[in-house]
């Protein structure tokens, strides 16, 4: 059977990972989370002191971007990949809310971008993938067979992102979350190195009202006319 590249863009906590981790599952295809890689970058940022009081040190990550060595690996109870920063997981470590305050910023920068956006192509070139980002259908696979869009309102997306933070143990205030998704999507559209916006050929979903399910049985019916 003919194996496709599915990219899935949209704004910030539209449910795009757990979608596209649904529609890989159902056709056998690889999934790849692109913000986990901006998330990794920005968390070794952190650690390393180029982010401190606030303030992105560009200079000093771009320097240091030899030094970092992304990876997915399957975890096998829970079926999910997992990403490794220089070999040490940090899937945990990854979606605070200070990974979250800092990854658009780090991720405007255009050595950061070349760098992920190579090892993405990489991992796509015997196709037979899902992968979910903001620039997948704009720049990383530009020639992908299906592309969708996904929107919704930012309320709901700022409800859905503060469960599943509270459901993990976070402890944090709603308009903490609500402001950290409209600062992302505002940062993530406008910057000037691929920007997000919707390919000319995405299909777009808006799925406030849609359950998961209905979101993964229309991207399979719509990934089986190009297969
Ligand atoms: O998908 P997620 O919300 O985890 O992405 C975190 C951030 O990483 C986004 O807000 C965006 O700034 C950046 N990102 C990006 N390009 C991608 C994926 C994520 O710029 N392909």
């Amino acid at each position: 059977m003919k194996k496709i590249i599915i990219a899935i863009d949209g704004f910030s906590s539209t449910g795009k990972s757990t979608i596209a981790r649904k529609v890989a599952k159902k056709l056998n295809y690889i999934y790849v989370d692109t913000g986990a890689m901006y998330r990794a970058v920005t968390y070794y940022a952190i650690k390393q002191g180029f982010i401190k009081n606030g303030e992105l040190n560009s200079e000093g990550l771009i320097s240091a971007l030899d030094n970092i060595t992304i990876s997915f690996k399957m975890n096998e109870v829970s079926g999910i990949a997992e990403v490794y920063l220089n070999g040490k997981n940090i899937e945990s470590n990854i979606r605070t809310m200070e990974v979250s305050n800092y990854v658009s910023p780090v991720a405007t920068l255009s050595e950061v971008r070349k760098k992920l956006v190579e090892q993405q192509q990489q991992m796509g070139k015997d196709k037979g993938i899902v992968m979910d980002g903001r620039d997948i259908g704009t720049v990383v696979f530009p020639q992908a067979e299906l592309k969708i869009f996904m929107t919704a309102s930012v309320k709901t997306r700022a409800q859905r992102r503060y469960k599943e933070l509270t459901a993990r143990g976070h402890n944090l205030d709603f308009d903490a979350v609500l402001g950290n998704v409209t600062t992302r999507d505002h940062i993530d559209s406008t910057r000037e190195d691929s920007p997000l916006i919707k390919a000319k050929d995405a299909i777009e979903i808006d799925n406030s009202d849609l359950t998961i399910e209905e979101q993964v049985q229309t991207i399979i019916t719509l990934a089986n006319k190009k297969i």
